[in-house]
């Protein structure tokens, strides 16, 4: 009989939770996480089993690590998570910062949100040349940087600057961003949306 080789490889995934698949005792089996509109199902460590149920809503952006078991051509592979951390932090406000439910501290920067909008373009021209991988970073960067209740996003008909597609406009302040590079997005919103407590 042919043995089967798997090659383990460790793994770190950033998505929306979606929920959890149960086993038939009601266990916890399996984390179900949306990825670039792609659903995966990961499975848990039985450590995480007991300690994850409460600490997760649907929507919440996680960063999932683990280890992926695969057949060396990649025609077969299986997730299984040893951590989640909760990315999205509620940062009410200096005195106020709510902690990570999983116990894992944010590493994100503090300061009081302001209240704002982002005014992303959903026009063809922005939503063909990278518009959806822009609100997809946009929203993991509000999640993380715990501006989910102050800062939305909303879609816009064309903003008339095509040529420098995806484009974005930062609210209040009428700021004007085209085509800003992923690294640069947590930066961006940091400036414009929480104020230093210096
Ligand atoms: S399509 Fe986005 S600015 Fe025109």
């Amino acid at each position: 009989m042919d043995s089967v080789h798997y090659q383990t490889l460790s793994f770190q995934l950033e998505g929306q939770f979606v929920g959890f698949i149960n086993k038939p005792n009601g266990q916890l089996k399996s984390l179900r996480l949306m990825l670039d509109g792609k659903e995966l199902h990961i499975k848990l460590d039985k450590g995480l089993r007991g300690s994850l149920g409460s600490g997760l809503a649907a929507g919440d952006w996680v960063q999932v690590l683990g280890q992926q078991k695969f057949k060396g051509n990649f025609s077969e592979f299986k997730l299984k998570a040893f951590q989640v951390n909760r990315l999205s932090c509620s940062l009410e406000c200096k005195d106020n910062k709510t902690p990570n439910t999983l116990g894992i501290s944010s590493n994100q920067s503090s300061g009081c949100p302001k209240k704002g909008k982002i005014l992303l373009c959903n026009k063809s021209d922005c939503a063909k040349n990278g518009g959806k991988e822009l609100y997809q970073e946009l929203q993991k960067t509000i999640c993380r940087l715990g501006l989910e209740k102050s800062v939305k996003i909303e879609k816009t008909s064309c903003q008339k600057r095509c040529k420098k597609a995806p484009n974005m406009i930062l609210m209040p302040g009428k700021e004007k961003c085209s085509n800003p590079k992923p690294k640069s997005i947590a930066n961006l919103l940091r400036d414009h949306y929480l104020e230093s407590m210096d």
